[in-house]
């Protein structure tokens, strides 16, 4: 028995697609090199804009096929757009035997089961099941051996309008650090390194347990024996302060890098979206992490075209990409989502428009990324060696989270090495190893 999990969207969704994946496992199933092997696929959808929807009913139009060959083979929905729109699923595409939402994961075993039987399993909850911690209890499989996720907090509490997040993860819950220490521990047992904690806002960990805040968590974590890097994404401008960003100076294990959503420079549009900082708030805290951490490396999110957005608007997000200089930049066009608070508004600029400051804000990012990558040359960085890649050569991250190719022997993969940095390209760094550590 084989299955097949196709993800969209966020790590959150990564890490519960390994989670499904281990629940899978501990069923007896394998994975599947093909969809078309499949006994089981699972698709594990995302629903933050209207291109990853589409992108979800294409790939479903897709895995139909596999009913031909295979009647009994199941097709399962998950993840955010299940979680919002399941049933609506379900009517355009009635070949689906099961559909479950974002905190019903753990229920996978009982849910396929019916499916199998032949009914149609579906278990969409408004209310958060309260039992879903069971989920931590299953193992995960994951690609990726020597960095791992950990979820650390579910959910988010704030309200930015044009936001679907709160809907498809409700409110915040913060697993307890007890069991997130246990994980880690067994994780670095494992062979891993690199310990990536993940939510949707993971510096508002503890506020809901009231015993334990986000920095005295990364504290916990960095004194796991093994733990050798620590990342953490994502955090929001307005709980990260400055205790936090000492912390994240003092711990060795903290990686110099740091995805900090800012979505418009705009402080008119800022307020509309609800986001709860001004430009000059947000800058403040980059000032902060560049004097504490001087060489981490930023990425940030923005929305394009938020409605009521002017171009003056727009030129304040040029203006601030332009002043931090991100290593790394994701824009996109503003996607109205059904029942967020800005899904009513009218958009007041035409798409056209709108794509052409997309595309001349990209631009003037790609120049900054190359500038960022070219101050690299010949300089020495340590890289965790993660893989080899498809031309045989080793593949690794900086701890600025940059890709870097270098030439070596296997026996490297797992290892974090100096490499002396002698060829910058676009996306990747090349090099040469200088010394195991
Ligand atoms: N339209 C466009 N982009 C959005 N994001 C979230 N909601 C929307 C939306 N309605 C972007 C934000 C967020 C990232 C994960 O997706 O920039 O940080
Ligand atoms: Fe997409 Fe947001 Fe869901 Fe992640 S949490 S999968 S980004 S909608």
């Amino acid at each position: 028995m084989k299955y097949y999990i196709r993800t969209f969207g966020c790590q959150m969704n990564v890490n519960d697609s390994e989670k499904m994946a281990g629940i899978l496992k501990t069923l007896g199933y394998q994975p599947a090199e093909d969809w078309k092997e499949a006994d089981v696929i699972l698709v594990n959808t995302c629903s933050v804009r209207e291109k990853p929807d589409q992108k979800v009913l294409s790939a479903l139009g897709e895995f139909k096929k596999i009913k031909k060959e295979k009647p009994n083979a199941v097709i399962g929905v998950c993840g955010c757009l299940a979680q919002r729109a399941g049933y609506e699923i379900l009517q355009k595409a009635p070949f689906i035997d099961m559909v479950f939402g974002t905190t019903n994961i753990h229920h996978l075993p009982k849910l396929l089961e019916e499916a199998k039987s032949g009914n149609k399993a579906v278990e969409i909850l408004e209310e958060i099941d309260e039992n879903e911690n069971l989920l931590d209890q299953f193992p995960t499989v994951r690609e990726n051996k020597y960095t791992a996720f950990v979820t650390v907090i579910r959910g988010c509490d704030k309200k930015c309008t044009y936001c679907i997040v709160p809907t498809t993860r409700g409110k915040e819950r913060s697993r307890r650090i007890g069991d997130i220490l246990r994980e880690i521990q067994f994780l670095v047992e494992d062979g891993v390194k690199e310990i990536h904690l993940i939510g949707q806002n993971v510096t508002a960990y503890g506020k809901d347990l009231g015993d334990v805040n986000f920095w005295e968590l990364l504290e916990a974590v960095a004194q796991v024996e093994g733990v050798k890097r620590i990342r953490f994404t994502t955090g929001h401008p307005r709980d990260l302060d400055e205790d936090t960003i000492k912390v994240m100076a003092d711990l060795p294990q903290v990686c110099e890098a740091l995805h900090l959503p800012i979505q418009a420079g705009s402080d008119r549009i800022l307020q509309a979206m609800d986001r709860g900082y001004t430009q000059k708030e947000y800058l403040y805290k980059i000032e902060l992490l560049k004097k504490y951490i001087p060489d981490i490396a930023l990425s940030t999110d923005i929305i394009v075209g938020f409605p009521g957005e002017t171009y003056q608007d727009y030129l304040e997000t040029v203006k601030v990409i332009k002043e931090v200089e991100y290593d790394q930049v994701f824009a996109f066009k503003y996607s109205p989502r059904p029942g967020t608070p800005a899904a009513d508004l009218p958009m007041t600029e035409n798409p056209e428009t709108l794509s052409k400051w997309l595309n001349d804000l990209i631009n003037i990012q790609k120049d900054i990324t190359f500038k960022k990558n070219l101050q690299y040359e010949e300089k020495t960085v340590e890289v965790l060696i993660e893989e080899i890649n498809e031309e045989g050569k080793l593949t690794g991250r900086t701890r600025t989270n940059k890709l870097v190719h270098v030439e070596g022997s296997p026996e490297y993969v797992g290892q974090i090495v100096d490499v002396k940095i002698e060829k910058v390209n676009r996306f990747s760094l090349e090099g040469k190893i200088n010394g195991g550590i």
